[in-house]
Protein backbone atom coordinates (compact mmCIF):
# COMPACT_ATOMS: atom_id res chain seq x y z
CA UNK A 1 0.00 0.00 0.00
CA UNK A 2 0.74 3.40 -0.63
CA UNK A 3 -0.31 6.59 1.34
CA UNK A 4 -2.21 8.77 -0.10
CA UNK A 5 0.18 11.80 0.73
CA UNK A 6 3.02 8.96 -1.82
CA UNK A 7 0.16 8.40 -4.31
CA UNK A 8 -0.33 11.56 -5.11
CA UNK A 9 3.50 12.27 -5.22
CA UNK A 10 3.96 9.41 -7.27
CA UNK A 11 1.20 9.78 -9.81
CA UNK A 12 1.00 13.75 -10.59
CA UNK A 13 3.27 15.26 -12.88
CA UNK A 14 2.01 18.75 -13.49
CA UNK A 15 4.43 21.32 -13.48
CA UNK A 16 3.84 22.05 -9.93
CA UNK A 17 4.57 18.61 -8.86
CA UNK A 18 8.16 16.80 -7.96
CA UNK A 19 7.49 14.06 -9.93
CA UNK A 20 5.93 16.63 -13.16
CA UNK A 21 9.49 18.22 -12.17
CA UNK A 22 11.39 15.21 -13.06
CA UNK A 23 9.61 13.96 -16.05
CA UNK A 24 10.99 17.68 -16.93
CA UNK A 25 14.67 16.76 -17.03
CA UNK A 26 13.70 13.60 -19.97
CA UNK A 27 13.50 13.55 -23.59
CA UNK A 28 9.77 12.41 -23.69
CA UNK A 29 8.20 10.75 -26.85
CA UNK A 30 5.46 13.60 -27.69
CA UNK A 31 3.48 11.47 -31.09
CA UNK A 32 4.54 8.63 -33.83
CA UNK A 33 6.14 10.70 -36.46
CA UNK A 34 3.35 8.83 -38.51
CA UNK A 35 0.92 11.15 -36.87
CA UNK A 36 2.50 14.16 -39.03
CA UNK A 37 2.52 11.80 -42.10
CA UNK A 38 3.83 14.62 -44.77
CA UNK A 39 5.52 18.24 -44.99
CA UNK A 40 2.28 20.96 -44.06
CA UNK A 41 -0.01 17.83 -43.12
CA UNK A 42 -2.42 18.62 -40.40
CA UNK A 43 -1.22 19.97 -37.44
CA UNK A 44 -1.95 17.63 -34.01
CA UNK A 45 -2.97 18.13 -30.38
CA UNK A 46 -0.54 16.28 -27.86
CA UNK A 47 -1.06 16.55 -24.44
CA UNK A 48 1.78 16.08 -22.39
CA UNK A 49 2.59 16.15 -18.90
CA UNK A 50 -0.92 18.29 -17.91
CA UNK A 51 -0.13 20.69 -20.80
CA UNK A 52 -1.43 21.07 -24.12
CA UNK A 53 1.01 21.90 -27.43
CA UNK A 54 1.06 21.57 -30.97
CA UNK A 55 2.85 19.60 -33.18
CA UNK A 56 3.61 20.28 -36.95
CA UNK A 57 5.49 18.77 -40.30
CA UNK A 58 6.50 22.02 -41.99
CA UNK A 59 7.17 22.98 -45.91
CA UNK A 60 10.31 21.12 -45.54
CA UNK A 61 9.72 17.76 -43.52
CA UNK A 62 10.68 19.33 -39.93
CA UNK A 63 8.37 18.85 -36.76
CA UNK A 64 8.39 21.87 -34.76
CA UNK A 65 6.23 21.59 -31.23
CA UNK A 66 4.68 24.72 -30.01
CA UNK A 67 2.60 25.77 -26.94
CA UNK A 68 -1.17 24.96 -28.00
CA UNK A 69 -2.58 28.59 -28.07
CA UNK A 70 -1.86 31.53 -30.17
CA UNK A 71 0.46 34.12 -28.55
CA UNK A 72 -1.30 36.48 -29.90
CA UNK A 73 -4.57 36.04 -28.40
CA UNK A 74 -5.35 31.93 -27.44
CA UNK A 75 -6.78 30.57 -30.11
CA UNK A 76 -5.67 27.00 -30.72
CA UNK A 77 -2.96 26.38 -33.24
CA UNK A 78 -4.52 22.94 -33.81
CA UNK A 79 -6.98 24.46 -35.74
CA UNK A 80 -4.03 26.50 -37.83
CA UNK A 81 -2.72 25.84 -41.27
CA UNK A 82 0.42 24.18 -42.17
CA UNK A 83 2.14 26.47 -44.80
CA UNK A 84 5.18 28.65 -45.97
CA UNK A 85 7.42 26.52 -43.67
CA UNK A 86 5.40 27.51 -40.78
CA UNK A 87 2.27 27.26 -38.61
CA UNK A 88 -0.42 30.17 -39.32
CA UNK A 89 -3.27 30.90 -37.02
CA UNK A 90 -6.20 31.09 -38.46
CA UNK A 91 -7.95 33.56 -36.09
CA UNK A 92 -5.61 36.30 -37.63
CA UNK A 93 -3.36 34.44 -39.75
CA UNK A 94 -0.11 34.78 -37.21
CA UNK A 95 2.25 32.46 -38.58
CA UNK A 96 5.30 30.57 -36.73
CA UNK A 97 8.30 29.07 -37.45
CA UNK A 98 9.33 25.36 -35.96
CA UNK A 99 11.28 27.36 -33.67
CA UNK A 100 8.53 29.66 -32.66
CA UNK A 101 9.71 32.34 -34.30
CA UNK A 102 7.31 34.56 -35.47
CA UNK A 103 7.20 34.89 -39.30
CA UNK A 104 4.31 36.99 -40.26
CA UNK A 105 2.22 38.68 -38.96
CA UNK A 106 -0.67 40.40 -41.37
CA UNK A 107 -3.04 42.05 -39.17
CA UNK A 108 0.00 44.59 -37.93
CA UNK A 109 1.09 47.22 -40.51
CA UNK A 110 4.76 47.58 -38.73
CA UNK A 111 7.13 44.99 -39.56
CA UNK A 112 9.06 45.32 -36.92
CA UNK A 113 6.54 44.15 -34.66
CA UNK A 114 6.80 40.52 -35.22
CA UNK A 115 10.90 41.02 -34.29
CA UNK A 116 9.78 41.63 -30.38
CA UNK A 117 8.69 38.24 -29.20
CA UNK A 118 8.46 34.44 -30.08
CA UNK A 119 5.89 31.75 -29.74
CA UNK A 120 7.49 29.01 -26.53
CA UNK A 121 8.72 26.39 -28.63
CA UNK A 122 10.51 23.07 -27.56
CA UNK A 123 13.42 20.94 -28.76
CA UNK A 124 12.60 18.06 -31.25
CA UNK A 125 13.71 14.74 -32.20
CA UNK A 126 12.61 12.52 -34.57
CA UNK A 127 14.03 8.50 -33.77
CA UNK A 128 13.19 5.71 -34.18
CA UNK A 129 9.28 6.47 -35.26
CA UNK A 130 8.49 8.45 -32.59
CA UNK A 131 8.90 12.71 -32.38
CA UNK A 132 10.57 13.70 -29.10
CA UNK A 133 10.67 16.69 -26.99
CA UNK A 134 12.16 18.47 -23.87
CA UNK A 135 9.59 20.44 -21.58
CA UNK A 136 12.32 21.30 -18.80
CA UNK A 137 15.07 23.83 -17.79
CA UNK A 138 17.63 24.70 -20.60
CA UNK A 139 20.61 23.34 -18.31
CA UNK A 140 18.93 19.66 -17.09
CA UNK A 141 18.81 19.02 -20.76
CA UNK A 142 20.16 15.56 -21.35
CA UNK A 143 21.81 13.88 -24.37
CA UNK A 144 19.68 11.93 -26.52
CA UNK A 145 18.66 8.21 -25.52
CA UNK A 146 21.31 5.75 -27.34
CA UNK A 147 18.47 3.13 -27.33
CA UNK A 148 19.79 0.75 -29.69
CA UNK A 149 16.55 1.42 -32.15
CA UNK A 150 18.13 4.95 -32.29
CA UNK A 151 18.89 5.49 -35.97
CA UNK A 152 17.52 1.98 -37.03
CA UNK A 153 16.09 1.84 -40.47
CA UNK A 154 12.38 1.76 -40.59
CA UNK A 155 12.19 -1.71 -41.75
CA UNK A 156 13.49 -2.86 -38.40
CA UNK A 157 11.18 -1.23 -36.56
CA UNK A 158 7.80 -0.97 -35.37
CA UNK A 159 6.15 1.90 -33.78
CA UNK A 160 2.68 2.21 -31.95
CA UNK A 161 1.13 4.55 -29.61
CA UNK A 162 -2.01 3.53 -27.47
CA UNK A 163 -3.93 6.00 -25.45
CA UNK A 164 -5.06 5.11 -22.03
CA UNK A 165 -7.71 6.50 -19.79
CA UNK A 166 -6.04 6.72 -16.76
CA UNK A 167 -2.82 6.95 -14.62
CA UNK A 168 0.32 6.26 -16.74
CA UNK A 169 1.94 4.58 -13.16
CA UNK A 170 -1.45 1.87 -13.62
CA UNK A 171 0.03 1.18 -17.26
CA UNK A 172 3.29 0.58 -15.86
CA UNK A 173 2.18 -1.73 -12.75
CA UNK A 174 0.67 -4.00 -15.83
CA UNK A 175 4.19 -4.31 -17.35
CA UNK A 176 5.82 -5.23 -14.26
CA UNK A 177 3.28 -8.21 -13.21
CA UNK A 178 4.06 -11.13 -14.98
CA UNK A 179 1.72 -12.98 -13.57
CA UNK A 180 -1.52 -11.77 -15.03
CA UNK A 181 -0.80 -12.78 -18.29
CA UNK A 182 -1.25 -16.33 -17.01
CA UNK A 183 -4.62 -15.07 -16.03
CA UNK A 184 -6.44 -12.20 -17.42
CA UNK A 185 -5.38 -12.87 -20.96
CA UNK A 186 -5.59 -17.03 -20.33
CA UNK A 187 -8.07 -17.01 -22.98
CA UNK A 188 -6.01 -14.85 -25.88
CA UNK A 189 -3.57 -17.54 -25.88
CA UNK A 190 -6.02 -20.20 -26.41
CA UNK A 191 -7.29 -18.94 -29.61
CA UNK A 192 -5.93 -21.67 -32.46
CA UNK A 193 -5.27 -18.68 -34.94
CA UNK A 194 -2.03 -17.06 -33.25
CA UNK A 195 0.65 -16.05 -35.15
CA UNK A 196 3.57 -17.63 -34.50
CA UNK A 197 5.69 -14.55 -33.33
CA UNK A 198 8.29 -14.06 -31.20
CA UNK A 199 6.04 -12.75 -28.38
CA UNK A 200 3.58 -16.13 -28.52
CA UNK A 201 6.64 -18.25 -28.39
CA UNK A 202 8.12 -16.54 -25.76
CA UNK A 203 4.74 -16.25 -22.86
CA UNK A 204 2.60 -19.31 -24.31
CA UNK A 205 4.11 -21.51 -21.28
CA UNK A 206 2.57 -19.07 -18.88
CA UNK A 207 -0.65 -20.28 -19.04
CA UNK A 208 0.87 -23.73 -17.60
CA UNK A 209 2.40 -21.75 -14.55
CA UNK A 210 -0.01 -19.15 -13.12
CA UNK A 211 2.37 -18.62 -9.81
CA UNK A 212 5.98 -17.35 -11.00
CA UNK A 213 8.66 -16.69 -8.59
CA UNK A 214 9.07 -13.11 -8.75
CA UNK A 215 12.09 -11.35 -7.51
CA UNK A 216 13.25 -8.12 -8.22
CA UNK A 217 16.38 -5.58 -8.10
CA UNK A 218 16.71 -1.86 -7.89
CA UNK A 219 19.64 -0.86 -9.69
CA UNK A 220 21.11 2.43 -11.35
CA UNK A 221 18.46 3.06 -13.79
CA UNK A 222 15.51 1.93 -11.65
CA UNK A 223 15.21 -2.09 -11.69
CA UNK A 224 15.10 -4.89 -13.42
CA UNK A 225 12.65 -8.07 -12.22
CA UNK A 226 12.65 -12.10 -12.92
CA UNK A 227 9.79 -14.18 -13.35
CA UNK A 228 10.50 -18.00 -13.03
CA UNK A 229 8.48 -20.47 -13.71
CA UNK A 230 9.90 -23.53 -13.25
CA UNK A 231 8.59 -26.74 -15.59
CA UNK A 232 10.90 -29.95 -14.71
CA UNK A 233 14.87 -28.80 -14.89
CA UNK A 234 13.95 -25.55 -16.81
CA UNK A 235 13.49 -22.21 -15.59
CA UNK A 236 11.54 -20.35 -17.98
CA UNK A 237 12.74 -16.96 -16.69
CA UNK A 238 11.49 -13.55 -18.25
CA UNK A 239 13.30 -10.67 -17.45
CA UNK A 240 11.99 -6.41 -17.33
CA UNK A 241 13.99 -3.62 -16.62
CA UNK A 242 12.05 -0.77 -15.86
CA UNK A 243 14.00 3.03 -16.62
CA UNK A 244 12.99 5.32 -14.72
CA UNK A 245 10.57 7.01 -14.73
CA UNK A 246 8.53 5.94 -17.88
CA UNK A 247 10.93 3.46 -19.96
CA UNK A 248 10.13 -0.66 -19.89
CA UNK A 249 12.10 -2.91 -22.03
CA UNK A 250 10.59 -6.35 -21.85
CA UNK A 251 11.44 -9.88 -22.80
CA UNK A 252 9.98 -9.16 -26.23
CA UNK A 253 12.15 -6.83 -28.06
CA UNK A 254 9.49 -4.00 -27.01
CA UNK A 255 11.11 -0.78 -26.26
CA UNK A 256 8.00 0.56 -24.11
CA UNK A 257 7.27 4.20 -22.74
CA UNK A 258 4.26 5.07 -20.74
CA UNK A 259 4.00 9.19 -21.04
CA UNK A 260 1.90 10.62 -18.94
CA UNK A 261 -0.65 13.31 -21.14
CA UNK A 262 -3.08 14.41 -18.06
CA UNK A 263 -2.71 12.71 -14.96
CA UNK A 264 -5.74 10.49 -16.25
CA UNK A 265 -4.68 9.66 -19.46
CA UNK A 266 -1.55 8.47 -20.96
CA UNK A 267 0.38 7.47 -24.46
CA UNK A 268 1.43 3.89 -24.29
CA UNK A 269 4.48 3.66 -26.55
CA UNK A 270 6.04 0.28 -27.88
CA UNK A 271 9.06 -0.04 -30.29
CA UNK A 272 9.55 -3.92 -31.34
CA UNK A 273 13.42 -3.69 -32.49
CA UNK A 274 16.17 -6.61 -31.85
CA UNK A 275 18.50 -5.37 -34.52
CA UNK A 276 17.47 -8.54 -36.66
CA UNK A 277 13.69 -8.98 -37.37
CA UNK A 278 11.92 -6.67 -40.24
CA UNK A 279 9.79 -5.50 -37.43
CA UNK A 280 8.65 -2.90 -40.16
CA UNK A 281 8.10 -5.20 -42.89
CA UNK A 282 4.93 -6.98 -43.67
CA UNK A 283 4.76 -10.17 -42.73
CA UNK A 284 5.25 -9.35 -39.48
CA UNK A 285 4.36 -6.34 -39.16
CA UNK A 286 0.80 -7.22 -39.51
CA UNK A 287 0.94 -10.60 -37.68
CA UNK A 288 2.37 -8.83 -34.62
CA UNK A 289 0.13 -5.61 -34.62
CA UNK A 290 -2.78 -8.52 -35.29
CA UNK A 291 -1.80 -10.75 -32.53
CA UNK A 292 -1.96 -8.36 -29.85
CA UNK A 293 -4.68 -6.03 -31.31
CA UNK A 294 -2.48 -3.19 -32.18
CA UNK A 295 -4.46 -2.66 -35.30
CA UNK A 296 -7.97 -2.36 -33.46
CA UNK A 297 -6.88 1.11 -31.58
CA UNK A 298 -9.85 3.01 -33.70
CA UNK A 299 -12.28 0.65 -32.90
CA UNK A 300 -11.38 0.46 -29.48
CA UNK A 301 -11.45 4.23 -28.54
CA UNK A 302 -7.33 4.13 -28.14
CA UNK A 303 -6.33 6.18 -30.73
CA UNK A 304 -5.83 9.94 -30.30
CA UNK A 305 -8.84 11.03 -31.70
CA UNK A 306 -11.42 7.70 -31.27
CA UNK A 307 -10.06 8.34 -27.41
CA UNK A 308 -13.03 11.16 -26.92
CA UNK A 309 -15.94 9.05 -28.51
CA UNK A 310 -17.97 5.81 -26.97
CA UNK A 311 -15.98 3.54 -28.36
CA UNK A 312 -13.36 4.12 -25.31
CA UNK A 313 -13.81 1.84 -22.44
CA UNK A 314 -15.44 3.51 -19.51
CA UNK A 315 -17.83 2.52 -16.82
CA UNK A 316 -21.10 3.84 -18.71
CA UNK A 317 -20.48 1.58 -21.46
CA UNK A 318 -19.39 -1.52 -18.89
CA UNK A 319 -15.59 -1.37 -19.92
CA UNK A 320 -16.55 -2.75 -23.54
CA UNK A 321 -16.94 -5.81 -22.02
CA UNK A 322 -19.27 -8.47 -23.82
CA UNK A 323 -21.01 -10.42 -20.93
CA UNK A 324 -22.13 -13.24 -23.24
CA UNK A 325 -19.06 -14.10 -24.06
CA UNK A 326 -17.81 -14.29 -21.06
CA UNK A 327 -20.86 -16.46 -20.04
CA UNK A 328 -20.01 -18.81 -22.57
CA UNK A 329 -16.81 -19.12 -21.38
CA UNK A 330 -14.44 -16.41 -22.13
CA UNK A 331 -12.66 -15.49 -19.18
CA UNK A 332 -12.55 -11.97 -20.03
CA UNK A 333 -15.19 -11.11 -23.21
CA UNK A 334 -12.69 -8.63 -24.20
CA UNK A 335 -11.11 -8.59 -28.11
CA UNK A 336 -7.26 -8.91 -27.65
CA UNK A 337 -4.43 -8.84 -25.66
CA UNK A 338 -4.08 -4.86 -26.00
CA UNK A 339 -7.79 -4.32 -24.87
CA UNK A 340 -7.69 -6.52 -21.90
CA UNK A 341 -4.66 -4.29 -20.47
CA UNK A 342 -6.46 -1.31 -21.64
CA UNK A 343 -10.04 -1.69 -19.94
CA UNK A 344 -8.62 -3.51 -16.65
CA UNK A 345 -6.12 -0.17 -15.49
CA UNK A 346 -8.81 2.06 -17.16
CA UNK A 347 -11.50 0.09 -14.58
CA UNK A 348 -9.46 1.14 -11.70
CA UNK A 349 -10.07 4.65 -12.42
CA UNK A 350 -8.36 7.43 -13.49
CA UNK A 351 -5.86 7.68 -11.04
CA UNK A 352 -6.64 4.67 -8.42
CA UNK A 353 -6.12 4.83 -4.77
CA UNK A 354 -3.25 2.82 -2.74
CA UNK A 355 -4.13 3.01 0.63
CA UNK A 356 -6.73 -0.73 0.31
CA UNK A 357 -3.73 -2.73 -2.42
CA UNK A 358 -2.62 -5.89 -0.34
CA UNK A 359 0.17 -6.31 -2.61
CA UNK A 360 1.10 -10.11 -3.18
CA UNK A 361 4.56 -11.71 -3.64
CA UNK A 362 3.67 -11.35 -7.50
CA UNK A 363 3.97 -7.51 -7.29
CA UNK A 364 7.50 -7.55 -6.08
CA UNK A 365 8.72 -5.60 -9.00
CA UNK A 366 5.84 -3.30 -8.91
CA UNK A 367 6.36 -2.08 -5.05
CA UNK A 368 9.91 -1.73 -5.71
CA UNK A 369 9.00 0.23 -8.60
CA UNK A 370 6.79 2.79 -6.48
CA UNK A 371 10.43 2.80 -4.14
CA UNK A 372 12.04 3.99 -7.34
CA UNK A 373 9.69 6.76 -8.18
CA UNK A 374 9.09 8.50 -4.90
CA UNK A 375 12.66 8.11 -4.26
CA UNK A 376 13.63 9.89 -7.69
CA UNK A 377 10.48 12.85 -7.02
CA UNK A 378 12.36 13.11 -3.99
CA UNK A 379 15.43 14.15 -5.04
CA UNK A 380 14.34 16.57 -7.26
CA UNK A 381 11.74 17.79 -5.05
CA UNK A 382 15.20 18.43 -2.91
CA UNK A 383 16.74 20.10 -5.55
CA UNK A 384 19.06 17.30 -7.17
CA UNK A 385 18.40 15.57 -10.25
CA UNK A 386 16.31 12.54 -10.69
CA UNK A 387 17.37 8.86 -11.05
CA UNK A 388 18.75 7.77 -14.53
CA UNK A 389 19.00 11.36 -15.42
CA UNK A 390 21.96 11.10 -17.98
CA UNK A 391 22.21 7.81 -18.01
CA UNK A 392 23.41 5.86 -20.85
CA UNK A 393 20.77 3.17 -21.75
CA UNK A 394 22.86 1.25 -24.65
CA UNK A 395 23.34 -1.75 -22.49
CA UNK A 396 20.09 -2.34 -20.77
CA UNK A 397 17.75 -4.75 -21.76
CA UNK A 398 15.00 -7.02 -20.94
CA UNK A 399 14.98 -10.81 -22.15
CA UNK A 400 13.58 -13.95 -22.50
CA UNK A 401 15.63 -17.21 -21.37
CA UNK A 402 15.21 -20.97 -21.01
CA UNK A 403 17.85 -22.23 -18.73
CA UNK A 404 18.61 -25.21 -15.61
CA UNK A 405 16.50 -24.37 -12.70
CA UNK A 406 18.65 -22.63 -10.24
CA UNK A 407 20.13 -20.00 -12.57
CA UNK A 408 20.81 -16.40 -11.09
CA UNK A 409 18.47 -14.79 -13.26
CA UNK A 410 21.08 -11.39 -12.97
CA UNK A 411 23.79 -13.07 -14.64
CA UNK A 412 21.56 -13.39 -17.82
CA UNK A 413 21.45 -9.59 -18.28
CA UNK A 414 25.19 -8.59 -17.49
CA UNK A 415 24.32 -4.87 -19.11
CA UNK A 416 22.02 -4.07 -16.60
CA UNK A 417 23.98 -4.86 -13.50
CA UNK A 418 25.81 -1.87 -12.02
CA UNK A 419 28.23 0.03 -13.80
CA UNK A 420 28.93 3.72 -13.92
CA UNK A 421 26.54 4.54 -17.29
CA UNK A 422 26.72 8.27 -18.24
CA UNK A 423 25.70 9.35 -21.94
CA UNK A 424 28.45 12.09 -22.88
S1 LIG B 1 -5.12 34.55 -31.93
FE1 LIG B 1 -3.72 33.68 -33.30
S2 LIG B 1 -3.31 35.25 -34.73
FE2 LIG B 1 -4.71 36.13 -33.32
FE1 LIG C 1 -1.15 -7.75 -20.17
Amino acid sequence: MLSAKDNELMCRTNADTAMGQAMRHFWIPALLSSELPEPDCDPVHVELLGGNFVAFRNSEGEVGILDEMCCHRGASLTTGRAEKCGLRCIYHGWLFAADGTVLETPNVADERFKTRFKAKSFPVKEAGGIVWTYLGEAENLPPFYDFPFIGAPAEKLLSTVQIVGCNYIQVLEGLLDSSHLSLLHISQFKQDNLADIKFVQNTGHMQHNTAPLIEAQETEFGLHYGAQRIFGDTSETNVTAFISPFFILNPNDIYMAIVPMTDEKCAFYSVWYDGERDYGLDPLRTDQLHTVGLDRLEEYGMTRKSFYTQAAGSRANGFRQDRAQVRAGHHTGMGSFVQEDALICVSAGGLRDREYEHLAPADMAIAQMYRVLLKSAKQVAAGGKPIAHQMSVASLRGGRFSVPVGTDWRTLVPGNLPQTKSVA
